[in-house]
């Protein structure tokens, strides 16, 4: 259902309220990725989001919200930082993760004591948490594996036939899932890089510090923790095609990239290779895809799941990406790449 933004068609959005009142589940935008959702305090509801997405039930769901109000009534113990943190970045592509009480099940937690909340800044799923009544669990709306989807369009692809219903509001603004926050620790802690980077929540909080589960040199985590967020624990996002990051001076990558696509190429295997709009005319071997502008890294964060969706349409045995280490986000973008590459990685 094509619900537009602007404005948006309310007999859609009536119809997605209706079919989560009745234990349905309905995919929707949001400004950072689509949405699988479904009525947050209904069990039934939230095994039906882990069978549609082929998800492991251990993992948990994020509840999506309207009013701060909500966040008080699901969660116990709140700390201050809380109000704080959703009074700078809420409604916004933020997630906490707080103590629970008893108003969400289990189901929808994975088995945790604590719930991630987010209320999240996009028209469209704030008339739906509204008009339904529902504070709504959704966890990104792709089969479980594939990147997140960026358009309504990949999340047709994933779940057609699997759910009730898909609000098309257009293409995400972000691209990128959340920044998760745990705020159950004596120190903020960083369990998912996003567009709300460490520096924007020093500045509210004052100490914050990234999970060490999720910090990677070339050999594994650096500090051989597991991540606390279960999500960041799976291989996720993996192309069917090998992926491997080339990084260091531009003119090596490049360079390092075309012998690499040529060697491929002689040996009968099909590459791609993701460009930025700046580097792409100097490979002239492979499929070459141009992700964004070197320049502008808010265009690398909205197509990369795109792209690495288009290589797989192509079919590619082999990617080679450039690495993304842009000043805000940077962090983010290759968390995600190099989860998708399995962080396999060649410095130059
Ligand atoms: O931007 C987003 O956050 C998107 C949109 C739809 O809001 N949602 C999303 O959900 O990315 P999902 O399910 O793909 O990722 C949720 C992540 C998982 O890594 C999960 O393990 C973690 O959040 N998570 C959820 N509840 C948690 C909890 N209580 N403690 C630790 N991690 C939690
Ligand atoms: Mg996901």
């Amino acid at each position: 259902m094509d619900v537009s933004r602007d404005p948006i068609n309310m007999t859609y959005i009536k119809e997605a309220s209706e079919i989560l009142r009745q234990g349905g589940l309905v995919a929707f935008p949001t400004e950072t990725v689509y949405g699988l959702g479904g009525d947050a305090k209904d069990k039934e509801a939230s095994k039906k989001i882990y069978a549609a997405k082929g998800r492991p039930s251990d993992n948990p769901l994020i509840v999506h919200i309207a009013k701060f109000s909500q966040l008080e009534e699901i969660t116990a113990n709140l700390p201050e930082t809380a109000k704080k943190l959703a009074d700078a970045f809420w409604p916004g592509p933020l997630t906490m993760v707080c103590n629970k009480n008893e108003v969400i099940p289990y189901e929808t937690t994975g088995g945790l004591d604590t719930v991630a909340v987010r209320m999240p800044n996009n028209p469209v799923a704030l008339a739906l948490i509204e008009d339904s009544g529902c504070m709504i669990a959704a966890p990104s709306a792709n089969t479980s594996g594939r990147p997140s989807p960026t358009k309504a369009s990949h999340v047709y692809e994933d779940l057609s036939g699997k759910i009730e219903a898909i609000l098309d509001g257009g293409p995400v603004d972000i691209g990128l899932e959340s920044t998760i926050v745990d705020l159950t620790e004596d120190v903020v802690t960083i369990l998912r890089p996003g567009f709300i980077n460490m520096e924007m929540l020093k500045e509210v909080v004052g100490e914050v510090r990234m999970d060490p589960g999720i910090v990677y040199n070339d050999k594994g985590t650096t500090s051989g923790a597991k991540p606390k967020a279960p999500g960041m624990r799976y291989k996720h996002y993996a192309p069917k095609g090998d992926l491997t990051i080339v990084s260091g001076n531009e003119e090596k990558v490049i360079s390092t990239i075309n012998q690499k696509t040529e060697s491929a190429i002689a040996k009968g295997s099909k590459v791609g290779i993701i460009a930025t709009s700046e580097t792409a005319d100097r490979y002239n071997l492979g499929q070459v895809l141009v992700i964004g502008d070197r320049s502008d890294e808010g265009s690398i964060a909205h197509n990369l799941y795109d792209i690495l969706r288009q290589f797989d349409e192509l079919d590619v045995d082999i990617i080679y990406s450039e690495s993304f280490s842009t000043p805000n986000m940077g962090q983010a973008i290759m968390n995600r790449l190099l989860k998708a590459a399995g962080q396999k990685t060649i410095e130059v």
